[in-house]
């Protein structure tokens, strides 16, 4: 998980000074991707011809968050930096490690050689890189660090060494790379050889050029042809983001590209942009028949009011709209079965909300994680409805599923919260949660938005059933209400404060409850694990005695959620399954059940809402709980999102 960006200008002075203010706050906005090292690679050489400059390339990179690559920047004595380019592309990347710990060496950008005559930034993982490193070591060539990015730098130079002729252009040379190259990847290269000239390419990770030109391009929609259509171009920008966490993608990229221009590309897997003397060309590496990359340049603004309107939601009184749903409903009222399709806290939205779509849509759902499905190669039919939730819109596993069950016929719903990501622009029809970007790692909001908006789906799939009115207006009662709830239960906060501090140097934390809340036990526990780095486990009430049991005693922190619906004396009983092994449960639980109350070491009361929409409370207590477990065991929250909850926009 990391942010790439990358800058060129083009006849348009700038001092090295700009450049670097432009590359690191490029970096900054695309921080929360990963931040634990950073780095860029420029033009060094301090005389005032750009051809002599250009053929030394400067890399600075630290360990630590882009501030600390800032002082750094700052520190350069031997940098001119007021020296002015004409012509030049900078490259930048935030890192979140994978391969390889944090430390300068492992930061990108990487080098292909001591003379850093190739370096290339990278977000994702090439899953062949040992096989790449044999070769090229083999070959001579030597590493410096843990990485699989360097494996790239390394290939693309080794593809320049033995080059068949002179003139072989710098998008050809990457071209060759990434046909070498297994796994995901967004790219950006830049060489001493191809001074003033940029290539991106990418493949399963997203990748968005920004352009600007001081010349007025003569349409809004300008196809890029197969090497042959030219644009002149003044600024261009790269950015990605990604994964998996995943976490949240285009809207944090148009935030680090929007302050330069509002016109983007989004480029496809297999493309390779390249941009060479101000002009943009994009090629394909796997040119099938009729494929001619026609690449819109689009309008940002625009483009986002327009989707927002195609893809928002209404609730007004009991008349319930989704506008990018619409003209499928009565599509997807026909089909065999539902199958939602996720990763992550995205994933446990669909777990949240498959009672009450099973209830209110009389269908099948099935509830996927979106890695385990393609393992399975699952069997999905042209009658199929299959639902891909994601909060970035780009997340790999959840994107490859979607291209599966496409190819297999089915009808694909998005339910992310990126306009212009891949699951938005490639699924037939989806609801869009405008949550607003996610700019923490820990996916919260997001999991309250794509709750409702999977409830206010089954709601409209069930608008025209006289039967099923009563209930619906209950649910449409409960959706009206849980803003009001919701800022009641985060009045609990110094409650919760107190619960971190008796809790935050323990090793572990169990979280049981069962039915609509198995899901906030599963999305609490991965909360806690993934901003604390407490080991957590959500575990299905139900399932106690069939082993979970033997972890509690005494000592084993557990906490139960016992609301009052149907699984309620059910989950009295694990309440006294868990008493008798003396454990000490912390139960969350309706605010006047005192039976509950009796039983517990502690409770943390929430306000009663509808039995399918109390788990979007239920788990907010667990997203405090790991905010302030994580402050109290030292780690960076300003890198955690802070709660918020955005229904109101839906
Ligand atoms: C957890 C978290 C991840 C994401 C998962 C899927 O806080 O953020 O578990 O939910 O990586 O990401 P999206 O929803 O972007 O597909």
């Amino acid at each position: 998980m990391c942010g790439i960006f990358a800058y060129l200008n083009y006849h348009v002075p700038k001092t090295r000074r700009d450049i670097l203010e432009i590359l690191i706050k490029g970096l900054r906005r695309l921080e929360y991707r990963g931040y634990d090292s950073a780095g860029v690679g420029i033009d060094g050489g301090n005389n005032k011809e750009w051809e002599s400059n250009a053929k030394s390339i400067q890399l600075i990179k630290q360990r630590g968050k882009v501030k600390v690559l800032d002082e750094e920047v700052n520190k350069q004595q031997d940098l001119d930096l007021d020296i002015e380019f004409d012509v030049h592309l900078g490259i930048a990347h935030t890192r979140w490690a994978t391969h390889g710990e944090p430390s300068p060496v492992n930061s990108h950008p990487h080098r292909s050689d001591k003379n850093n005559e190739f370096i290339v930034i990278h977000n994702g993982i090439i899953t062949n890189y040992k096989d790449l490193k044999k070769f090229l070591e083999s070959k001579g060539y030597e590493f410096e660090s843990e990485t699989d990015t360097e494996s790239i730098a390394k290939l693309v130079k080794y593809m320049y060494d033995n080059r068949e002729n002179d003139d072989i252009s710098f998008a050809t040379l990457v071209e060759r790379v990434t046909q070498q190259l297994e796994g995901a990847f967004a790219l950006v290269f830049k060489s001493v050889h191809y001074p003033g000239e940029a290539v991106g390419t990418r493949r399963g990770s997203p990748l968005l050029m920004g352009v600007r030109s001081d010349h007025k391009l003569s349409a809004d929609h300008i196809p890029v042809l197969y090497r042959c259509s030219i644009i002149a171009l003044i600024h261009i920008l790269f950015t990605c983001m990604s994964i998996c966490l995943c976490l949240c993608f285009y809207y944090v990229a148009y935030s680090a590209v929007i302050e330069h221009t509002n016109r983007v590309i989004f480029l496809e897997d297999d493309d390779v942009a390249a941009v060479s003397e101000g002009r943009l060309s994009i090629h394909r590496i796997k040119r099938t028949v009729g494929d001619y990359p026609a690449r819109a340049i689009q309008t940002l603004q625009m483009e986002l009011q327009q989707i927002m309107k195609g893809k928002s939601s209404n609730l007004i009184t009991h008349i319930l709209t989704l506008g990018g749903l619409k003209d499928h409903i009565k599509e997807i009222q026909r089909c065999r079965r539902l199958i939602l399709i996720a990763c992550g806290t995205s994933f446990h939205a669909g777990v949240a909300t498959r009672q009450v779509l099973e209830e209110l849509t009389e269908l099948p759902v099935m509830v996927e994680l979106a890695s385990d499905f393609l393992d399975r190669n699952t069997p999905v039919f042209r009658d199929d409805v299959c639902f891909f939730i994601s909060q970035s819109g780009e997340t790999a596993d959840t994107l490859m599923a979607l291209r599966y069950c496409k190819e297999r016929g089915a009808l694909t719903v998005g339910i992310t919260n990126t306009v212009g990501s891949s699951i938005s622009r490639e699924t037939d029809c989806g609801v869009h949660i405008n949550a607003g970007p996610e700019v923490g790692v820990a996916s919260t909001k997001a999991y309250t938005s794509q709750f409702v908006a999977l409830v206010m789906f089954a709601l409209l799939m069930c608008d025209d059933r006289i039967s099923m009115q009563p209930r619906r207006r209950e649910v449409i009662q409960g959706l009206r209400v849980l803003p009001d709830l919701i800022k009641d239960v985060l009045n609990l906060d110094d409650e919760i404060k107190v619960l971190a501090e008796e809790l935050y140097q323990q090793k572990s934390v169990l979280i049981m409850g069962r039915g609509y809340h198995y899901a906030t036990c599963l999305e609490g526990a991965l909360k806690i694990k993934e901003i604390t780095y407490m080991h957590s486990e959500g575990i299905l009430a139900g399932e106690l005695k069939h082993g979970p049991l033997a972890l509690v005693d005494k000592l084993m922190p557990v906490i139960m959620i016992i609301m009052r619906d149907h699984t309620y004396i059910k989950c009295q009983n694990a309440l006294q399954q868990v008493v008798a092994r003396q454990g000490r449960p912390i139960v969350i639980c309706d605010k006047d059940d005192y039976e509950t109350a009796k039983n517990s070491s502690r409770t943390i009361r929430v306000p009663h809402c509808v039995d399918c929409l109390q788990g979007i409370l239920s788990v907010i207590p667990l997203q405090l709980l790991s905010f302030h477990l994580a402050v109290l065991r030292g780690y960076d929250v300003s890198r955690i999102n802070k709660l918020h909850f955005s229904i109101s926009s839906l």
